[in-house]
């Protein structure tokens, strides 16, 4: 297969086994590209594509940036703030006004969950999500996925563990499905208070010791709390949080064996994970984000080459 299954990348959850390999040997290619003296190629020449960020974001949104000009595309940066959206023009008029200036593409970041899946039905472009609200992040999953492939090769019956703050994460569900598409045992850990209730049923294990949850892991990835999204207290304290949640080198020296430690940033240094241990040798954190931009560059361009007629 050399086409995807889809017409938007929404979610990971619409996606299939053919399409995440399709995507990781077509990052593969534009990671050679993006090293070489000249970084660019011409595949989007004649292709427009708009960045709607509707939500704060440093690495998702410089990343999209950069694989759509690596692709040579033409871009046009929104930014609700500073947009008529805060004079109350809704999404569907924003996108629909942004289209008719014969626009392709629309990345879109939302705090609202649901939010690409209704222009992908309202609108006529081809929409990526680029994270809504706490549902689905499907690049970020993509570039962790790829980024653990490229550390300790194939997923299959490899353990991957999930911490921290899991009920607010769009990070967590896009893993858990792009991970356990791939083979991977997926278990989660942190309060009771930030696990949701229906994660079982998804087929991930829940352990609420984080000593014991690192012994059973290959892969760690460190969650932020997601402040933003809590209109209550989850937790007692964030020394409490960081006493029985963080990771720190105290703990990873207790295990015996080497894991791989994961973060999608932004980082709260101190709190889910030391400094020292985020700037460790076994963190990825910094090749997860070089791996966004060819992942980016991937999903981009072959959606593209599904939809649009050059
Ligand atoms: N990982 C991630 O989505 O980071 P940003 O919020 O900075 O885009």
């Amino acid at each position: 297969m050399n086409s995807l299954s889809v017409n938007h990348l929404l979610g990971i959850k619409y996606l299939n086994l053919n399409d995440l390999e399709l995507i990781f040997k077509t990052a593969d290619n534009f990671k050679q590209v993006i090293n070489r003296p000249i970084k660019k190629v011409p595949s989007l020449r004649d292709v427009t594509i708009a960045n709607l960020f509707f939500e704060n974001s440093t690495r998702t949104k410089l990343s999209f940036e950069l694989a759509e000009k690596r692709l040579s595309a033409d871009i046009l940066n929104f930014s609700s703030s500073q947009s008529s959206v805060k004079k109350g023009e809704s999404l569907i008029d924003t996108v629909n006004n942004i289209l008719a200036m014969k626009v392709d593409m629309v990345v879109i970041r939302h705090s609202n969950p649901g939010a690409p899946h209704l222009l992908s039905n309202e609108v006529d472009a081809t929409i990526i999500n680029a994270g809504d609200g706490a549902h689905e992040h499907p690049t970020q999953a993509l570039l962790d996925s790829y980024s653990i492939r490229q550390e300790i090769g194939s997923l299959k019956n490899k353990n991957i563990l999930i911490v921290g703050d899991i009920l607010h994460s769009r990070v967590a569900l896009s893993n858990i499905f792009a991970l356990q598409l791939q083979g991977a045992n997926v278990s989660v850990c942190g309060p009771n208070t930030l696990i949701p209730k229906y994660i079982e049923e998804l087929g991930v294990k829940v352990e609420s010791n984080l000593d014991k949850a690192l012994k059973w892991c290959d892969v760690a990835n460190m969650l932020r709390l997601q402040n933003e999204r809590m209109s209550e207290s989850f937790f007692p304290s964030v020394r409490e949080y960081r006493k029985y949640y963080g990771l720190t080198k105290e703990r990873l020296n207790k295990l015996n064996k080497e894991i791989v430690i994961m973060h999608p940033g932004p980082i709260n240094r101190g709190v889910e994970i030391t400094s020292e241990v985020a700037d460790s040798k076994n963190s990825i954190i910094l090749d997860q984000v070089e791996n966004g931009v060819a992942i980016r560059m991937a999903v981009i361009y072959l959606l593209a080459k599904k939809n649009i007629n050059h």
